[in-house]
């Protein structure tokens, strides 16, 4: 970084670990970025594919990545930002450079596989939310009146966690959520290689972001009706038993959802649903 005399830098570093694909080495590459007041990590990635050259003077591609709402909603462009999980688009240069002066480094989240650079696929936890059958089944759309009542400390409970936008902040940071990253064989179709990742996925941990939206439609009167399937889910392999209550996911949830008080209910509830099952027999 070199220094200017009012102490912010003229340009900065950014190393950034790149992927050509799926299964392919990774490798550090360096850029050296023209410092302008309030940059986010978004808009140096967009400068370094304007500069398309490396600190070395090497010519290379634009670094690839994922974003679409720009401000903390969609998750799309969460990516390891000097080691800590978080949104690219809410990342602000210079806070980062107060941190650390040397430079800013990026890396994809390391639970996921990297489609290429910093997009990584995070199709394993939307898998999980189909797993845990995170959503209110309609049988119509006609008017059938109005729905149960719901109470003011329900709605309170279940808003903060209906603000989970599956970034993977908080599975990144979980040591029971584990990479799982299959390579499709040479005689496999891309449907029979889905299906097989599919398996691999339904027998690991769901994760705190799944079991916490269990407890959003447990909780909602209508989807109350469907918990005892949201429940057995949460029993069946891959489930709640897998959860070592370390808490690092609380502490990395960028929505700050109360993912501890989530997962303690979830337990509440499927040991409630275990005795109730065992006696209905
Ligand atoms: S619970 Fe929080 S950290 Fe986890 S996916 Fe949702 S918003 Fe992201
Ligand atoms: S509390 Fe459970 S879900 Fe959260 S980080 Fe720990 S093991 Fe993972
Ligand atoms: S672009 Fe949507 S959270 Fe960053």
């Amino acid at each position: 970084m070199i220094a200017q005399a009012n102490s912010q830098p003229s340009s900065f570093e950014v190393r950034v670990l790149r992927q050509e694909a799926p299964g392919e080495p990774s490798r550090w590459e360096r850029h050296q970025v023209t410092y302008e007041p309030n940059l986010n990590v978004i808009s140096v990635l967009q400068k370094i594919a304007t500069q398309a050259t490396t600190s070395a003077g090497k010519s290379t591609s634009p670094v690839a990545w994922d974003c679409n709402c720009l401000e903390e909603v969609c998750g799309a462009c969460t990516m390891l930002v000097n080691g800590q999980t978080r949104q690219a688009c809410s990342a602000l240069v210079d806070k980062l450079l107060a941190e650390t002066p040397d430079g800013i480094e990026l890396r994809p989240m390391s639970k996921f596989p990297v489609v290429r650079d910093l997009v990584v696929d995070r199709g394993r936890m939307f898998r999980a939310l189909e797993r845990v059958h995170a959503w209110i089944p309609v049988d119509g759309y006609g008017d059938r009146g109005p729905g149960p009542r719901e109470s003011q400390a329900g709605q309170e409970f279940r808003y903060p966690l209906s603000e989970c936008m599956t970034c993977g902040c908080c599975v990144e940071a979980c040591p029971q959520f584990s990479k799982v990253e299959l390579t499709q064989h040479l005689d496999e179709t891309d449907e029979q290689f889905e299906q097989r990742q599919a398996q691999a996925y339904d027998q690991s941990f769901v994760g705190a972001a799944a079991i916490s939206q269990t407890m959003l439609f447990n909780e909602h009167p209508t989807g109350h009706m469907n918990a005892g399937e949201r429940l057995e889910a949460l029993m069946g392999p891959g489930g709640l038993q897998i959860c070592g209550n370390a808490q690092n996911c609380v502490a990395v949830c960028p929505k700050e959802i109360p993912l501890t008080t989530s997962i303690a209910k979830a337990g509440r509830q499927t040991t409630g649903y275990a005795f109730k099952r065992l006696f209905d027999r």
